[in-house]
């Protein structure tokens, strides 16, 4: 007998692809007490998906108006827990799809003691676009995306044109995008896509458009094997066009 044809939703292309969830028991301690510092959410189709229309109030979150970071794939929060205790004059916003490394993340804050920082179990793409109004982030940090090297995959890379536009839009005017890599081909990815595009700028156009070496920025896992495989490590910085 022939089985009714179920009309099978478009599934968008997304930069990540979901690995396994088991944690191991401090993550999943960690997991279980989410409640301090994940923020549940609508969902769509998928279970990183955020249901298009789904708004967040920051400082009823917070408790205050304060600058807001948000980073898109904060791995195991190597980066955001000591940069956030480090700022408690900053809100901070991380989204990330693996929840083991989300986990992670909590056992660092907990270690630092950092209560301005919030985690999403999403994807940050749809993070940004639904729950930050335009023009209200001072910083979007992605350190080492996923490179997605081969031509095939290129689609998925986080940093396109599309996105540069949404992270052009909800920036603040004197707000700033960072990006570190250390694979040359999406560094120069970054370039091609950003450099030229009509709603950003290259903070160091004038300076052969590569930006220092964002000092605070601890060197993660990430960093340390590109260093070790003998790569280069390159940031970027780009602002709003004005
Ligand atoms: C190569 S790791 C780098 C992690 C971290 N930034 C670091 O430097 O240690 C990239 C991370 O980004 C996450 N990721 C990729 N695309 C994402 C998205 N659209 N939203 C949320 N997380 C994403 C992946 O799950 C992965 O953990």
């Amino acid at each position: 007998m022939n089985q009714p044809r179920t009309a099978r939703p478009h599934r968008q292309v997304v930069s990540f692809v979901r690995r396994s969830t088991r944690m191991n028991d401090s993550q999943a301690k960690a997991w279980a007490e989410r409640g301090r510092w994940v923020i549940p959410v609508p969902r769509e189709e998928t279970s990183t998906s955020i249901a298009p229309g789904t708004r967040i109030a920051w400082p009823e979150v917070f408790g205050r108006e304060a600058p807001l970071i948000v980073e898109i794939g904060c791995g195991g929060g190597d980066s955001l827990a000591p940069l956030a205790a480090a700022h408690p004059e900053r809100d901070h916003v991380a989204f990330e799809v693996f929840r083991p490394m989300l986990a992670s993340t909590m056992i660092k804050l907990r270690e630092v003691g950092a209560d301005n920082v919030r985690l999403l179990d999403a994807n940050g793409v749809e993070g940004l676009r639904e729950l930050f109004a335009p023009g209200s982030i001072t910083e979007l940090w992605t350190f080492f995306p996923d490179p997605w090297h081969k031509a095939r995959h290129h689609k998925r890379r986080l940093v396109s044109a599309e996105f540069g536009a949404l992270v052009a839009s909800r920036l603040t005017p004197d707000g700033c995008w960072r990006i570190a890599t250390d694979w040359a081909d999406y560094a120069e990815h970054c370039r091609q896509t950003l450099d030229e595009h009509p709603d950003l700028i290259n903070a160091y156009a004038g300076a052969g458009g590569w930006a220092p070496r964002f000092a605070e920025r601890p060197i993660t896992k990430f960093e340390a094997r590109g260093i070790a495989e003998g790569r280069d490590i390159v940031d970027l910085t780009y602002r709003r066009r004005r």
